[in-house]
């Protein structure tokens, strides 16, 4: 990867708990184009690297702006950043890549984030917005005004009767009902970004939309992980080679780890990238990219894993 060494220039609050870090290369110079939906790799203070949804809109060609939620049940990376780094540090910063790329469509957008997840959809709405596509309408689900971030920009005039926020106060019961909005596919492309659930959710009540118009992006790589996962083994043809994927690792990683050179992306199951044959096995299926009629003869490497104790996969058609 090529980092670049970019300067904190601004951080700031956009609600509790989420802070906004304003990147500027030191010279002032613009910055590699992104489009909107487009994330950047960052490494950490702590060494760790992570992808964070650029929210500003592409427009703005000499910074990017990251939306970091402090995740204290994390793996540690928003901590790092959240409460390490200030004004003034240089973090580096690999170009940006975009597997959530928004499409040009007459009949417009549904936009739907869930938390954090507004980070790459607020990107997309100002992007619209700036451009005189008026055709759209985010919807954002956060537990209170408290941790909404952007509230009073998405409240305010440039938004009016664009935007619909709720509040579910953590009850999953009192989630907001998507079918009234995505029950008759519209000709509008739709795009989630947020929690599992939330995902989950939309790719339900989007069964019977065109896949090619339901878009999705997941902001934590770690959601796939489940406390009870287990090893088991993957059995390669035609050679026969098996290789272990024990718990926490997922099997694009354990097949990357023997010296495969495997295509993946966003390594959250949203894009498609990692698409590989399922021989034989009984795959635990956790992306949201294959359709029922899909998940008997493929599978997403990066997130999903087995609930048999052996997955026959056949690497031929990802390399
Ligand atoms: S790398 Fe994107 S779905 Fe696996």
């Amino acid at each position: 990867m090529d980092w670049m060494k970019l300067r904190v220039a601004r951080k700031g609050q956009a609600a509790e708990g989420v802070a906004t870090f304003e990147l500027r290369a030191a010279s002032g110079s613009d910055l590699p184009a992104f489009t909107p939906g487009a994330h950047v790799t960052v490494r950490l203070p702590n060494g760790l690297e992570r992808k964070y949804s650029l929210c500003n809109d592409p427009d703005d060609r000499d910074v990017y702006v990251l939306g970091v939620k402090r995740e204290a049940n994390g793996r540690g990376g928003s901590i790092a950043l959240v409460d390490q780094v200030e004004e003034g540090d240089e973090l580096q910063v690999a170009p940006p890549r975009n597997d959530f790329a928004l499409v040009e469509n007459r009949s417009g957008y549904t936009l739907i984030a869930g938390g954090i997840g507004i980070t790459p959809i607020v990107s997309m709405a100002r992007h619209l917005l700036n451009n005189g596509v008026t055709n759209f309408h985010v919807y954002y689900c956060t537990r209170d005004p408290a941790s909404t971030a952007f509230l009073d920009e998405l409240r305010g005039p440039d938004f009016r009767g664009r935007v619909t926020i709720h509040h579910d106060q953590g009850d999953p019961a009192k989630a907001f009902d998507f079918w009234p909005v995505l029950e008759k596919p519209s000709g509008r492309h739709v795009y989630c970004c947020g929690p599992r659930g939330l995902m989950d959710a939309v790719r339900d009540m989007t069964g019977h939309w065109p896949s090619s118009a339901v878009h999705f992006e997941a902001f934590s790589e770690a959601e796939a992980q489940k406390p009870d996962d287990t090893m088991f083994r993957v059995r390669l043809v035609p050679d026969g080679e098996v290789v272990e994927v024990p718990a926490g690792v997922t099997i694009l990683d354990a097949l990357k780890a023997t010296g495969k050179d495997l295509a993946s992306s966003c390594e959250s199951g949203t894009c498609g990238t990692c698409r590989t044959i399922l021989v034989a096995g009984e795959a635990d299926h956790r992306d949201l990219v294959l359709g029922d009629d899909e998940k008997s003869r493929f599978i997403m490497i990066c997130v999903s894993r087995a609930k048999s104790p052996e997955l026959t996969l056949d690497l031929r058609s990802n390399l």
